[in-house]
């Protein structure tokens, strides 16, 4: 059998991490896909950097777009970021010539998920997103696959690692937001515009992504209702601790008669839950299935390894033949629900 090649725009850290990964994992992802998946061509700002990962064997394009329009590869990856500009014309353009696309790029999909579904599922190709939602955890097969078989009329969880992160240690050593966030990005975990971790979009950019897979509607990010952690303060940790509760950022999305209601803010959560006790960078997703029950994902949810294993994860489906089934509901079948507002609870 042909290689399966493979173009990936975008050399930050998961970039990197994707090629190193693939470059060390070539011989088991070859066993257990059984084709070889070789890098052909890559894409960055610049060209000089070292990144740590040998890129002289591979195709150097400036222009993302024109990698993936002429490239040579049957698989994109793009991990520009951002919903619009070039990560958006890489995406359309590998799409239109006929490449499958993975993509870590949540806010890519959660503004324009459906629209990339339908040019994609037209075609046959495939737009595989595990990495855009909690980094590691491989939550859009957990539910689309693993839970294909359930009504989901629930999924909460910590999204943003981020935000995890600085509440974490605020609460346990008292320190400023502005220096943990500083910590945050120095590691990594933050977006390239922080306010978009702090202020909750990431984590709503997730959520939208999350309701559509996991009740088979149309992605509906304008719908979801967003605040985030600035407003969070010391004195907040020890009330909420006082009362037996954790402080944690987390988005909601629930399928209630009618319509679904999507949401983020902050939350006092019991400390005898699970998510309660998921501190640092960790993600966890909670999903309550008709038959299942609930089921509970944990795992690092931002970062260069984890967000890496995902990427490769969707790369490893399509070399296996596996078309991805985007959002589990064929994209003209997706069912239209109505957006309700907050409800208390
Ligand atoms: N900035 C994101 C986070 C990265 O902190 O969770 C992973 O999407």
């Amino acid at each position: 059998t042909e290689p399966l090649k493979i173009a990936v725009a975008g050399l930050g850290t998961v970039g990197a991490s994707t090629v190193k990964l693939l470059t060390e994992k070539a011989e088991l992802i070859r066993q257990r896909t059984g084709r070889r998946v070789e890098v052909v061509a890559v894409s960055a700002r610049s060209r000089g950097k070292d990144r740590g990962v040998d890129l002289s064997t591979f195709r150097w394009f400036d222009d993302p777009v024109a990698m993936a329009a002429d490239g040579g590869a049957d698989v994109v990856v793009e991990l520009i970021g951002g919903s619009e500009g070039p990560a958006r014309r890489t995406v359309e353009t590998a799409l239109e010539t006929g490449r499958h696309v993975v993509t870590a790029n949540k806010a890519l999909i959660a503004h324009h998920g459906t629209a990339l579904a339908k040019a994609a599922e037209g075609r046959g190709l495939s737009l595989a997103f595990e990495a855009s939602v909690a980094g590691g955890i491989p939550i859009i097969k957990g539910l689309r696959e693993g839970l294909a078989a359930n009504d989901i009329t629930e999924v909460h969880g910590i999204l943003n690692g981020t935000c995890n992160y600085i509440l974490t240690e605020m609460r346990r050593t008292g320190r400023d937001f502005a220096d943990v966030l500083a910590e945050a990005q120095a590691l990594g975990y933050a977006e390239a515009d922080p306010s978009f971790d702090i202020d909750g979009v990431d984590a709503a950019h997730k959520l939208a992504v999350l309701t559509a897979v996991a009740f088979g509607c149309p992605v509906d990010f304008a719908n979801v209702h967003v605040e985030g952690i600035r407003h969070v303060s010391a004195v907040d940790f020890d009330y909420a601790d006082q009362l037996g509760y954790r402080i944690k950022l987390l988005g909601i999305a629930r399928r209630l008669d009618g319509g679904v209601e999507q949401r983020v803010h902050p939350c006092m959560v019991p400390k005898d839950t699970p998510i309660a006790a998921v501190d640092g960078v960790f993600n966890a997703v909670v999903a309550q299935g008709d038959f299942v029950q609930r089921v509970v994902f944990v795992g690092r949810g931002a970062g260069a390894g984890p967000t890496a294993s995902a990427v490769v994860a969707d790369i490893v489906d399509i070399a296996r033949g596996c078309r991805t089934a985007t959002f589990g509901v064929p994209v003209d079948r997706l069912s239209r629900l109505e957006p309700l507002p907050m409800s208390a609870r």
